[in-house]
């Protein structure tokens, strides 16, 4: 199925099978009286419909999970019920919660066991456009991550609608060559940038699907707006092993937020995610109507996501064709440098008090591999610098947790991320932070095989 409901301004849609679920885990909606109840997450085995394939795979309850829409300054509230046959934990991808929130496995805490439950508790005082999803093994490369929004106070955007937009390369129930791995392919040539990276597949695993909202080509999500207005899309990678461009036809996209952190607004015809990765733009509907083709195509490897913009009133048969290419997948892409922080770190002036000179290649960072590694020891209050230098063939999406870091672009305001690609063959990015959150954080790459070989190193400090 396909939502097509239009939203208004303070409404939200989430594009799945799944309810949202606002304000139920916030204190601001209401008074300050007592604790509302905690959201429960209930990972477990279900099976999904990918346009009429049954897939069996693991999900909470829908896949993506349940939308999480809270206020800044509200406490997230959320009660994990393990109903897997192992263990697992949540992770709020982009957040910085206190360290014992953060939802990482023999880090921060043990692992809920089957039939176990967690409460996850604390503010959220940082807007943005963030993604929750398990941090066990990877079984994120399932159907365990779902959308988390957290809206300002005051919103100085202005638009119409809402979508929420997660990428996903899938693999689950569809491995075998079936009835629905050859549809909606394109070429792999027509796919590949030479510069792009080489996302092939690891450990056997190849992802013969992409999915949009849990939906495969054959069945797009489709997104509805007026003549006039204007959409927010929150556009978030949260694939396992793929690199994606992201295009509407006919429309440029307006950049307004890396990583859910606000930019000066630059118009651009793609967007090109690493896996973690998140991008708000903003869409004019400045067609008269019609249905366009957003498009979502893997950086170098085979395969297609789509989903469709329609103007309402528009007839059913003005969709596009399956895989329909829109011209500005090979367009103007939104580059580090082409960012400029709305909102820039509070970097002192002079020098960073610790550097760290870091190279990646698939199994280690810095030249150790996680857990033989040792952990970046920094103190509290620090200024810290990573210079990471990719020595490899493969690109790294490099995730940093609890904290966001800016990226150093000639402007001296490059964006606040949290999660910053690092180009294949010599690709070189400089990231700043402040070390105000005290606790033992993971530093990994989020291409979820290289993680499990060991791209992975922790950011240790106490409080002062
Ligand atoms: Cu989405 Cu350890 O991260
Ligand atoms: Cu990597």
């Amino acid at each position: 199925m396909a939502a097509d409901a239009p939203l208004t301004r303070r409404g939200f849609l989430a594009l799945g099978a799944g309810a949202g679920l606002a304000v139920a885990t916030g204190c601001g909606g209401g008074g300050r009286g007592a604790a509302p109840a905690a959201l429960p997450l209930q990972p477990g085995p279900m099976t999904l419909d990918l346009a009429g394939h049954e897939a069996a795979t693991w999900g909470y309850g829908t896949v993506p999970g349940p939308e999480i829409r809270l206020r800044a300054g509200d406490v997230l509230r959320v009660r994990l019920d393990n109903g897997l046959p192992e263990g697992t934990t949540v992770h709020w991808h982009g957040l910085a919660p206190p360290n014992a929130m953060d939802g990482v496995p023999g880090v921060t805490q043990d692992p809920v066991g089957p039939g176990g439950t967690f409460l996850y508790e604390f503010r959220t005082p940082v807007a943005g456009s963030f993604m929750y999803h398990a941090h066990v093994g990877v079984q994120l490369d399932r159907g365990l991550y779902g959308p988390l929004v957290v809206e300002p106070r005051d919103e100085p955007l202005s638009y119409d609608g809402e979508y929420v937009l997660m990428l996903d390369d899938w693999a689950d129930g569809v491995e075998e060559t079936g009835p629905h791995t050859d549809h909606g392919g394109v070429p792999a040539e027509s796919a590949v940038d030479p510069g792009a990276p080489t996302t092939v597949s690891f450990g056997g695993r190849t992802y013969p699907l992409v999915l949009v909202n849990g939906h495969p080509p054959d069945d797009p999500p489709v997104l509805e707006g007026r003549p006039g207005d204007r959409l927010r899309l929150r556009v978030m990678n949260v694939a396992a092993d793929t690199g994606f461009r992201f295009a509407v036809a006919g429309h440029p996209l307006t950049v307004t937020h890396t990583d859910g952190m606000p930019v000066e607004p630059v118009t651009v015809d793609v967007l090109r995610l690493g896996m973690g990765e998140r991008y708000d733009v903003l869409v004019e509907l400045d067609r008269r109507d019609g249905a366009w083709q957003i498009g979502i195509a893997p950086e170098g490897r085979r395969g297609w996501g789509r989903a469709v913009l329609r103007y309402a009133g528009s007839p059913a048969s003005s969709a596009p064709p399956v895989t329909a290419w829109p011209a500005e997948l090979d367009g103007r892409p939104a580059e580090h440098a082409d960012l400029i922080a709305v909102e820039p770190l509070a970097l002192p002036p002079g020098r960073p008090d610790r550097v760290f000179d870091l190279t990646l290649d698939g199994t280690e960072i810095g030249g150790q591999s996680y857990p033989d590694a040792d952990p970046l020891t920094v103190a509290e209050g620090e200024w810290v610098r990573l210079t990471l230098r990719n020595t490899g063939a493969k690109w790294h999406p490099m995730h940093l947790h609890g904290h966001h870091f800016q990226v150093l672009t000639p402007s001296g305001r490059g964006p606040v991320k949290d999660t910053v690609a690092v180009p294949a063959r010599g690709g070189v990015v400089t990231v700043d932070f402040l070390a105000t959150n005290p606790g033992r954080w993971l530093f990994h790459c989020h291409n979820h095989h290289h993680m499990e070989d060991g791209m992975v190193r922790l950011v240790r400090y106490g409080r002062k």
